[in-house]
């Protein structure tokens, strides 16, 4: 794809499979609660990136009413470039789809995604209080204690604007 080192693809038949079973074990399920939207994760769209057989990374997105949601994003082997390629990936594919922006929501204890996201272009949009406590109620699989130790309880929205 285009002049990426990673050979990173749309998901297709041959690697739903997989990303099914990826997101069920990272994601605490396969729907997605966002903005009140169920996303159904069996069948969202996606690129995905397999080496050796196995999933080494993954992006799924929703384009709806002109804006393109970024419903989850995972690097498994971190630190070699590929999240930041799958999000080259996505900027391009909104830009072409003419999104006025690219948006998505990470909790309140992923300092790791909150950095990663502001160096490449994406601002805070707004903070969901309590969000995940809520969505707890309904799934409980959604641990109390996230990365770095800290309790999971907001929502942190980071926007991209790219008209
Ligand atoms: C957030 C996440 C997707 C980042 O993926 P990644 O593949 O590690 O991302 P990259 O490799 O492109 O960039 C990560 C860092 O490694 C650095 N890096 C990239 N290639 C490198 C290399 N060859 N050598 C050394 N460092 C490198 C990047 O510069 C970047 O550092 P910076 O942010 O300070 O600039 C990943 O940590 C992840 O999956 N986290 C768990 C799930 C998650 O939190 N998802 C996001 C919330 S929805």
């Amino acid at each position: 794809m285009g002049s990426c080192r990673f050979d990173i693809r749309p998901i297709d038949e041959s690697t739903r499979p997989i990303v099914t079973e990826f997101i069920r074990e990272h994601w605490y399920g396969t729907d997605m609660l966002i903005r009140g939207a169920v996303i159904n994760m069996t069948t969202v769209d996606g690129f995905v990136l397999m080496e050796e057989g196995a999933l080494t990374g993954l992006l799924t997105y929703a384009v709806d009413n002109g804006e393109c949601e970024i419903v989850s994003l995972d690097s498994t082997v971190g630190k070699r470039g590929v999240g930041s390629a799958l999000i080259d990936l996505i900027v391009n594919l909104a830009r072409e789809r003419k999104c006025e922006c690219l948006r998505l929501m990470t909790t309140n204890d992923n300092l790791n995604a909150i950095g990663f996201y502001q160096k490449r272009g994406f601002d805070m949009a707004g903070i969901n209080l309590w969000a995940m406590d809520k969505e707890r109620a309904q799934n409980p699989s959604i641990p109390l204690i996230g990365m770095n130790g800290i309790p999971i309880h907001h929502e942190v929205e980071f926007r991209m604007n790219l008209s």
